[in-house]
């Protein structure tokens, strides 16, 4: 799966994102804004931002910027925003999550809602969150992550050569991915439906730049 694949998978669903993924996940949604914004006057990113429907959801004092690859995905993110006088949202831009353009340490918080399992390269998008991130800043991820009951697990592997069409990775083992994303996490909790997705909260755990 390449952005090539994310970008055409996405301006085809974005008309109908919100019905199909709005309710089913919102639980981890509304569970990773209060976790990654949970003081006042906060700097925060959200990757892959998507339709917004996360935005509603943080405290009316934080600074959000919100990036997405999809042009389609965030012309209703902004909509959503101005429906909703979100004066709390800074900017929504069309950036990579693989290549951020923001300068290290922009951010007391960062998160990614079911994003990780998405784009090419998790080790890459994991890497930058943390550049961007201030040391000992939070870092709230929320993904499926390959199934450890048999069955789920055996649906998943069938599915994984498909990873193109359907736009994420259905086998995309935790394990893996916290060993290739270098993130130190404090907490570990199932999600949404059957408890099938995860949220994994993180401190990020990058040393403080030397002064001179
Ligand atoms: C499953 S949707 C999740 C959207 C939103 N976070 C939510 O809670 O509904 C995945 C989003 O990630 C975006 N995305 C995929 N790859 C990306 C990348 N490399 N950089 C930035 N955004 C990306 C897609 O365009 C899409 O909007």
């Amino acid at each position: 799966m390449d952005l090539q694949d994310t970008l055409k998978t996405y301006r085809l669903f974005s008309g109908s994102y919100d019905l199909v993924f709005g309710p089913v996940f919102h639980p981890g949604r509304k569970a990773a804004v209060r976790i990654a914004n949970d003081r006042p006057n906060q700097r925060i990113l959200e990757v892959g931002v998507g339709t917004g429907l996360s935005l509603p959801h943080f405290r009316h004092d934080a600074k959000i910027t919100g990036i997405d690859v999809s042009a389609e995905m965030l012309a209703r993110a902004h909509r959503r925003v101005e429906r909703h006088s979100l004066k709390n949202v800074d900017s929504l831009v069309e950036m990579d999550a693989e290549q951020l353009s923001f300068a290290d340490d922009s951010f007391d918080a960062v998160l990614a809602l079911y994003v990780a399992s998405v784009v090419p390269d998790p080790a890459r998008f994991a890497a930058e969150m943390r550049r961007v991130c201030i040391p000992g800043g939070t870092i709230v991820i929320v993904n499926h992550f390959t199934s450890e009951n048999p069955a789920m697990r055996f649906i998943e592997k069938r599915l994984a050569p498909l990873a193109g069409r359907i736009g994420f990775h259905a086998d995309f083992p935790l394990d893996g991915f916290l060993a290739a994303g270098k993130l130190d996490v404090r907490e570990i909790r199932p999600s949404n439906l059957f408890g099938y997705w995860r949220l994994l909260r993180c401190i990020n755990d990058k040393p403080h730049a030397r002064t001179a």
